[in-house]
């Protein structure tokens, strides 16, 4: 009870994108901190509770960071270590929390580490990442693997290395060669990292892929299936993640962690279900499970969602909730309906409000994606301008959405570089920035960034929404979610209507029989009204009453 990161909302930033303080096109620490304003300290700011800072270690980029080359280190194009004492600062002094990014199942190949490994069988390093030699050849003459994993970002997951004469594992790209982690040394090294960055004051960590740090301790290849489209998905991944000794890993790493009380985790499930997810919570650490970032616009499909969600985790075990991150389209483009003219752009921005009363009134913690509070959409980039290097790799084996178009610049003003950079932005600007940005919206009370700022404000001011338990109220209108939520003598009503037409909605009794209260309208409906049994929502209208 009570713990921040149960009730709180968390803000991610992906900090090439946010932005950029010396005009080289790359947004930076010392940018962020330009713009905390934004986020916290203010009475008309957002009001989150903690940022989660994608990666700004030293990285080659191959994956945009998630490629470390130094795991306390911070990258020059961001700044560097005092730049983020400074921000870690800035932070605390108004009350946000830093969460950052530890990518710990493997790093970048320019790592020191890989390069000392690879370079010799029996230096010091030999043993840190995975490397097994050929079984031999095959019928055409090629090396054989050691076993028939396949890499994430399409391929087989072994690349063969000249110098040691050996395969190593690389579960994503070549250049992010897997540590490991049964190796006691990396473990040791690792969990120093954590100390590292626990002494500099952050709040929590995000774990990357944290489900496949261990591998089979054999490297059995994985049973093949019948899949859906891509070689991935045509094997059965029971050796190559979710391994038994994960279990113990994370109490000891969430035994460091609480040395400082109040500092939490949230794990990265890497290509799992619901079932994979549930035992990896614990308390204070979250798991992010998917549930929701694939729905698409349907009260059904998101009650289907919610209710399969509720079935796997139970009662005891607290959700991460999220709707867009840098790997994912962006919610706003997700959800909203065909068409670029203006009207499917403004139903595109009523659903955005829609679907964020849902991400920030329903049970478990929030996690926001920079730009989502604006409805920013999917940048328009065709593969073959892609930077993003999956999507550089595509093919019929290997289909890849390129993440590029959900990590576009912040666009803050309508000013020359959107008030991102004063130079050329390593992504473009949304096509919209001049009228979709957070100066505009921050003028107008209807818009998505001031219904972003209520909720949030309620959120805080209602421990039912916080904190409390929640249940599905039965609606006759398909296309009506509806729930309440309920801590000791509070509750509060959620009503989601999904139809661009008006649909009723019938309410339960409220607690002891006291009657609901209008707190938020997305579409205007006067507030403190009282709603009882039966209302009509408007179409497109979120409605949060409390009792
Ligand atoms: C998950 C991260 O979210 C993604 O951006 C990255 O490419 C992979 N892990 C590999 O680190
Ligand atoms: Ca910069």
């Amino acid at each position: 009870m009570g713990d921040w990161w149960r009730t709180g909302v968390v803000y991610q930033i992906y900090p090439r994108s946010y932005a950029d303080s010396n005009g080289d096109g790359i947004g930076d620490l010392a940018g962020i901190v330009a713009h905390l304003d934004h986020l916290a300290g203010r009475p008309d700011s957002l009001g989150v509770d903690a940022i989660w800072l994608s990666p700004f270690y030293p990285s080659p980029d191959y994956d945009f960071g998630y490629d470390v080359a130094d795991y306390v280190g911070v990258d020059p194009k961001f700044g560097t270590v005092a730049d983020f004492e400074r921000l870690v600062d800035a932070c605390h002094r108004r009350g946000l929390k830093v969460v950052i990014d530890l990518v710990l199942n493997h790093s970048s190949a320019a790592h020191p580490w890989f390069e000392a490994s690879h370079a010799s069988r029996t230096g010091p390093f030999a043993d840190w990442f995975i490397w097994r030699d050929s079984p031999g050849r095959s019928l055409m003459g090629g090396r054989r693997r050691p076993n028939n994993w396949r890499s994430f970002f399409g391929g087989p997951a072994w690349a063969w290395d000249d110098a040691r004469g050996q395969f190593y594992l690389h579960t994503f790209l070549p250049q992010q060669p897997d540590l490991n982690w049964r190796n006691p040394e990396v473990r040791e090294a690792l969990l120093g990292v954590v100390r590292t960055w626990l002494d500099r004051g952050v709040d929590g960590f995000r774990l990357d892929v944290f489900n496949t740090y261990f591998k089979d301790a054999g490297l059995r290849s994985n049973p093949w299936r019948l899949g859906g489209r891509g070689a991935w998905s045509w094997q059965r991944h029971v050796y190559d993640r979710d391994q038994p000794e994960l279990h113990p890993l994370l109490d000891e790493l969430r035994a460091i962690v609480d040395e400082r009380p109040g500092r939490m985790t949230v794990g990265e499930l890497f290509d799992g279900t619901l079932v994979d997810a549930a035992p990896l919570i614990a308390p204070r650490h979250l798991v992010f499970d998917w549930s929701l970032i694939t729905v698409p616009w349907s009260a059904a499909a998101f009650k289907r969602a919610i209710t399969a969600r509720d079935a796997a985790f139970g009662p005891g075990r607290w959700p991460a909730n999220v709707l867009s991150n840098h790997d994912q389209p962006r919610a706003a483009s997700r959800l909203a309906p065909p068409g670029r003219d203006a009207a499917a752009i403004a139903e595109g921005d009523a659903r955005a409000k829609v679907a964020a009363t849902l991400l920030l009134t329903m049970r478990g913690t929030a996690f926001l994606y920079y730009g989502e509070e604006v409805a920013l959409r999917n940048l328009s980039i065709p593969n073959a301008e892609a930077v993003d290097p999956p999507a550089r790799r595509a093919s019929f084996l290997f289909p890849w959405w390129n993440r590029d178009q959900a990590r576009g610049p912040m666009p803050w003003s309508a000013g020359p570089g959107a008030g991102f950079s004063t130079g050329r932005p390593w992504l473009p600007l949304a096509a919209d920035a001049a009228r979709r940005n957070v100066d505009v919206e921050a003028a107008d009370s209807a818009s998505v960034l001031s219904v972003y700022r209520q909720l949030l404000g309620l959120r805080r001011a209602s421990p039912a929404l916080g904190d409390g338990d929640q249940d599905l109220v039965d609606q006759a209108d398909a296309d009506v979610l509806a729930y309440v939520r309920t801590a000791g003598d509070g509750a509060a009503f959620v009503a989601l209507n999904f139809a661009s037409r008006p649909a009723p909605v019938s309410l339960p009794a409220g607690p002891a029989g006291a009657g609901w209260r209008v707190r938020l309208s997305t579409t205007g409906r006067a507030l403190a009204q009282d709603v009882s049994e039966r209302a009509t929502l408007a179409p497109l209208e979120a409605l949060v009453a409390t009792a």
